[in-house]
């Protein structure tokens, strides 16, 4: 009897091992998004008309132009890659539009140093009408990480109404544990728009998360389709606000893919780009890097302003002070340095100034203070690129209308 009883224990104790195994292991994949992501997407840009002669054409221009070696490693295809479900369920590309096959294409996008991304949707359908992943979880990750997929985006369409709706936090936490299994690390995009808060769940769900409905390529507007809308780049901006302490390194809010090369005017292209690194945000290209305008390749590729952005701290910056039309943004950043960024938000060329020693600087989150009174920290004009002075005077000078000024402020040298 008493053997019996062990019997019984151990039988018990190993299944409450495998228990906490399997809890154990239902995780997202470590380290691979510890600053945040960059590459390419093609949804701002071409929407459904995509297909593999373009995904092959922008990985090469991506891997030549000098963005992959400033860092957009991710070519990103976004929804209308699929085609039908084979007779087994596993998804397949639209054989039309990618004839090769996502493999192959997978291939291609490796062969020249980049990783490659796919679109999906937890629903039945994706928001562009195409097969989602609802109930072929398993198989649709087995099937990314067979082809080599590095990045999935998961949208959010599709997913029910009302007391019908896929609870979120489950229905992303099945596809990170599903991707987990297929075994393959991939960075997992959460795109739920911000309507259930993913920022105060996502962190053990995925790498990033979508803080807003989609962006569209204006200053300041928002645009209805019907039951929703999508937002310019100032009102993106302005709904950031209080989301900060929820990113760091493996987990970033998401104020979407960049408009730069997109927006109409030069100044704007660099205030989208300038704003976006100060939030630590992932840095998605989506315009088309085929043809590309020198100046905005300057833009993307401007060393100073990606390091804030990547900066290993991964610290969110914040405005500091506000008047109507500036904002003056502050990062810290690693070593004591401090980014500072002054944001013109109106129609007309203003002129800013920061005192520093009316204004000490400061991020009591983060238990950090530039203490200017006793350090002098050295200007460096990022997007002039060069030092302008020292922290021991007043910072100023005139900002053109919806533009920025960036500044690294160095504190040894
Ligand atoms: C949603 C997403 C967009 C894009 C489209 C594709 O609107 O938020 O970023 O992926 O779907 O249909």
């Amino acid at each position: 009897m008493g053997r019996v009883y062990k019997t019984f224990a151990t039988v018990c104790a190993s299944g409450l091992t495998a228990l906490v195994l399997s809890h154990a292991r239902a995780q997202k994949f470590e380290g691979v998004a510890e600053t945040p992501p960059m590459g390419w997407n093609s949804w701002n840009h071409y929407g459904c008309d995509i297909d593999e002669d373009l995904i092959k054409q922008t990985a090469d221009a991506i891997a030549q132009s000098g963005l992959r070696d400033a860092g957009y490693t991710y070519v990103n295809i976004d929804d209308c890659w699929h085609g039908e479900r084979d007779e087994d369920g596993f998804i397949q590309a639209d054989p039309e539009r990618f004839p090769s096959g996502i493999k192959a294409l997978a291939d291609y996008v490796h062969e020249r140093g980049l990783k490659i991304g796919l679109y999906s949707d937890a629903g039945r359908t994706t928001c562009g009408g195409k097969p989602g992943s609802q109930g072929h979880e398993y198989q649709d990750a087995k099937q990314y990480a067979r082809w080599g997929i590095d990045y999935l985006k998961y949208d959010w369409c599709a997913t029910g109404t009302g007391e019908d709706q896929r609870n979120p936090r489950e229905a992303y936490a099945l596809m990170r544990d599903a991707l987990h299994a297929a075994g393959r690390p991939i960075v997992f995009s959460i795109c739920e728009w911000g309507d259930n808060k993913p920022w105060e769940w996502g962190e053990d769900v995925g790498h990033l998360w979508r803080t807003t409905g989609d962006i569209i390529n204006c200053w300041d507007c928002e645009v209805g389709h019907g039951n929703w809308f999508s937002s310019g780049i100032l009102p993106i901006l302005d709904k950031q606000a209080g989301l900060r302490a929820y990113a760091g390194p493996g987990h970033w809010n998401d104020p979407d893919m960049m408009e730069v090369g997109n927006l109409p005017a030069l100044g704007e292209n660099r205030a989208h780009f300038v704003m976006w690194a100060m939030l630590a945000a992932p840095l998605i290209i989506g315009t088309d890097v085929v043809n590309m305008d020198p100046k905005i390749l300057e833009i993307l590729t401007n060393e100073g302003v990606i390091a804030i952005d990547q900066d290993p701290l991964g610290i969110q910056g914040f405005p500091i002070m506000k008047s109507p039309d500036l904002e003056y943004w502050v990062k810290p950043l690693e070593g004591g340095d401090f980014a500072f960024a002054v944001l013109n938000r109106s129609d007309e060329q203003k002129r800013y100034a920061y005192d520093w020693a009316a204004h000490p600087v400061g991020d009591n989150a983060n238990g950090w203070n530039a203490d200017t009174a006793n350090i002098r920290y050295t200007v460096s004009d990022l997007l002039r690129g060069r030092d302008v002075g020292t922290t021991e005077t007043p910072l100023t000078g005139a900002v053109p209308a919806h533009d920025v000024v960036v500044f690294r402020m160095k504190k040894n040298g």
